[in-house]
């Protein structure tokens, strides 16, 4: 049980007696059915990189606060400011539509690995193979697309020894029905992330709306509620110690087969880089966001965005050190070189070790170099946007009338998402920064030949190019790129100073050198024999495949933590499974940034007035752990009962445990969660939203 992210296909024949027996109540059919409605039907793939599930024959969507956090930023201003103050419709007409939102439903999965391996050998070079590959994966998606009604992706298992089809709908109009304030959805903010105990209310409700037949549909004030397959039922009987918990969701990726020198090289190149790029980053926009609660919005979600893999990357270095992951792997990879070189493997696995190790070590300063840099063009919107932007505007001064006249509202959305809530100073200070930064550590590898010759005659200090650039690049803001485009001139662009250090930038980012595509191809071939070979000989016990976003199920049960893990962090309760509202009170800090705690909420746990939310025990539960296995993109799954009753959703993992994405650890490995009973509390006692609670299938 616990380690394990489960394809839904394969629950009946791999998984489902070992659940009955921990607790699961229900038949595989039940969790995931072809012709049948079933849970699978109830769990969306959110805005792309988290999860979310249907809990109301309306359509209505529950997820994490910091899922649902870049729309709710989007939709606040300074004046109407629902990040801070949180945000409940009372009805159907006050749901407000963010500009950028889809949920993916999820139809079936089915093997396609005969037929697609089929058409390669291993006589063909890693670009044929590919190619064959790709052909072939084309062929399959036409074939299950119903004419575009699904979006269909064929996806590689088992580092390219298995391919799976997955049939998806996407629902394009979303809206926010409500959330919780700041205080309570971040309560801990950025000091609690990755952290236990957690005293988090960590959710936000969303509404799909289709057209009236029930199919995805454009915007319309037409549309309807979505009519669900699936609605999940919500308990609010609470779980103890043990009992049965699962989790359905899309884990974004994890690297448990990743060889020994793959997580060295992380660990001491491109982690080390990622980190300090991500503070000077961070360090840049939060000295502005201090200064102006507009910038202190509209920077929110890129900041969180940062500031959360900043820890867990830092985290993960701290924690593969110590569980001495390097050594482990080694230890296992020389096994199965013993293996790999008898006499009737040797012809093909031999040199996969050999071969591995090579590719590592002639690609550390790449890594370093690629992580310093992918972080400069994630934080400073104005290395990465005057590419994208000025390859459209090139098109568009090329198309004759119609075609422009076609262009215009989709240049004019890029320009409002790129400059809309664009602060000039901020951008300025984080260009400036990371590109003394990335001059002066990244070069080993090689930089972008035009910031390589900028750097020589600045000593890598970049402020006075960028004053300059900035003062005579027309992409310095939106009323310049507008007005560019009443006769764009080619020519002009191509002499524009920022499109010029973009340009560069982004080229650098594809740029492969004919001895890096080499060690690639290398790489992919023996990566794809050493888990072939691991599973082959059964050296490897993993029994399921690396995390890549696709639907995974996990099972397991309610688990503690041992008390002694964090001396600094004391648990609230009795047994170190679940926080409570005492908690929230005692870590109550006035004017706190972080753990200020709204007015209201106090006074109603001064009252301990909880309602029919309170455990039986009396306490009212906030947080719990479980050790079910998940990663990033799990975030907003539905953490369910034996009945496939929601009891909570994941939202977070441990620090101690941040080795996890790599080797799973069930001694530290747990699971955060929000308890269902504490977001109905927010939602009918704090926010009197009775409107909604009067939408759910409770199970009392
Ligand atoms: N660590 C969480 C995850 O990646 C995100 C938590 C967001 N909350 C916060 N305070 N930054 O799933």
């Amino acid at each position: 049980a616990d380690e394990g992210m489960w394809f839904l296909m394969f629950i009946e024949r791999l998984n489902h007696r070992d659940m009955q027996k921990q607790g699961l109540q229900l038949t595989a059919e039940e969790i995931y059915s072809i012709n049948n409605n079933s849970l699978k039907d109830a769990i969306v793939q959110f805005g792309g990189g988290c999860t979310a599930e249907i809990i109301s024959d309306q359509g209505l969507v529950l997820t994490n606060h910091h899922c649902g956090y870049g729309n709710i930023a989007q939709l606040s201003t300074p004046e109407n400011d629902h990040l801070t103050n949180g945000f409940w419709a009372k009805n159907k007409s006050e749901e407000l539509k963010p500009d950028n939102l889809k949920v993916r439903f999820f139809v079936r999965m089915d093997d396609v690995s005969k037929r697609i391996l089929g058409t390669v050998n291993e006589k063909m070079s890693e670009a044929d193979r590919e190619k064959a590959i790709n052909r072939e994966i084309a062929k399959i998606e036409k074939e299950n697309s119903e004419n575009g009604k699904y979006v269909v992706s064929v996806r590689s298992f088992f580092q390219g020894n298995e391919y799976y089809y997955f049939v998806y709908q996407d629902y394009q109009d979303v809206r926010l029905v409500g959330t919780p304030p700041d205080m309570i959805g971040r309560f801990g903010g950025d000091t609690d992330n990755w952290e236990w105990p957690r005293h988090t209310g960590d959710f936000s409700m969303f509404r799909v709306y289709a057209d009236k037949d029930g199919n995805p549909a454009d915007y319309s004030t037409n549309n309807v509620p979505l009519k669900p397959k699936h609605h999940l039922p919500i308990s609010l009987k609470g779980y103890k110690l043990n009992d049965f918990a699962m989790i359905l969701g899309y884990p974004g990726r994890t690297n448990r087969w990743m060889p020994a020198q793959g997580v060295a090289q992380n660990i001491d190149y491109a982690y080390p880089a990622w980190v300090e790029a991500s503070k000077v980053g961070m360090d840049n926009i939060k000295k502005y966001q201090e200064q102006n609660q507009k910038v202190n919005i509209d920077y929110a979600s890129k900041f969180a965005g940062l500031a959360n893999y900043w820890k867990n990357r830092d985290g993960m270095i701290v924690a593969l050190k110590e569980h001495q992951t390097v050594a482990k792997k080694s230890k296992l990879e020389a096994k199965f070189n013993k293996w790999a070189n008898k006499k009737a493997n040797k012809a093909e696995y031999g040199d996969v070790i050999k071969n591995l190790n090579d590719y590592y070590a002639k690609t550390n300063l790449d890594a370093r170099h690629n992580n310093y840099l992918a972080i400069l063009m994630r934080s400073a919107a104005l290395a990465s946007a005057p590419y994208r932007l000025g390859k459209s505007i090139e098109n568009y001064a090329d198309a004759n009338d119609a075609k422009r006249a076609e262009m215009l509202p989709q240049i004019e959305a890029m320009i409002e998402a790129i400059y809309g809530k664009m602060h000039l100073p901020l951008e300025k200070d984080v260009l400036a920064a990371q590109l003394n930064l990335y001059a002066s550590k990244g070069a080993e590898a090689g930089l972008s030949p035009y910031v390589a010759e900028l750097a020589k005659g600045n000593g890598n200090d970049f402020t006075s190019f960028v004053e300059e650039a900035v003062s005579r690049s027309f992409f310095a803001d939106a009323a310049q790129v507008k007005n560019f485009l009443i006769s764009p001139d080619v020519e002009v662009l191509k002499k524009d100073p920022l499109y010029i250090l973009s340009s560069s930038l982004v080229e650098r980012q594809a740029k492969k050198t004919e001895e890096q595509a080499q060690l690639e191809e290398v790489y992919a071939k023996n990566f794809r024999l050493l888990v072939k070979g691991l599973r082959e000989s059964k050296i490897g016990d993993i029994l399921y495949p690396d995390a890549n976003s696709t639907l995974r199920l996990t099972y397991g049960s309610i688990q503690a933590l041992p008390k002694s893990l964090n001396p600094n962090r004391q648990p609230d309760a009795p047994a170190n499974y679940y926080t409570t509202m005492e908690g929230v009170v005692a870590k109550h800090k006035a004017g706190d940034a972080e753990f200020e705690n709204p007015k209201r909420l106090l006074e109603l746990a001064a009252a301990k007035d909880y309602g029919r939310y309170a455990d039986k025990d009396g306490y009212m539960p906030i947080n719990f752990l479980s050790n079910n296995d998940i990663t990033g993109g799990n975030s907003g799954s539905p953490v369910m009962n034996g009945k496939g009753e929601l009891i909570g959703l994941a939202f977070d993992g441990n620090i101690e445990a941040m080795a996890g994405d790599v080797i799973f650890d069930p001694k530290l490995q747990r699971t955060i969660s929000v308890d269902i009973r504490y977001v109905l509390w927010v939602v009918d006692k704090y926010a009197g939203a009775t409107n909604i609670i009067d939408e759910l299938t409770i199970v009392e």
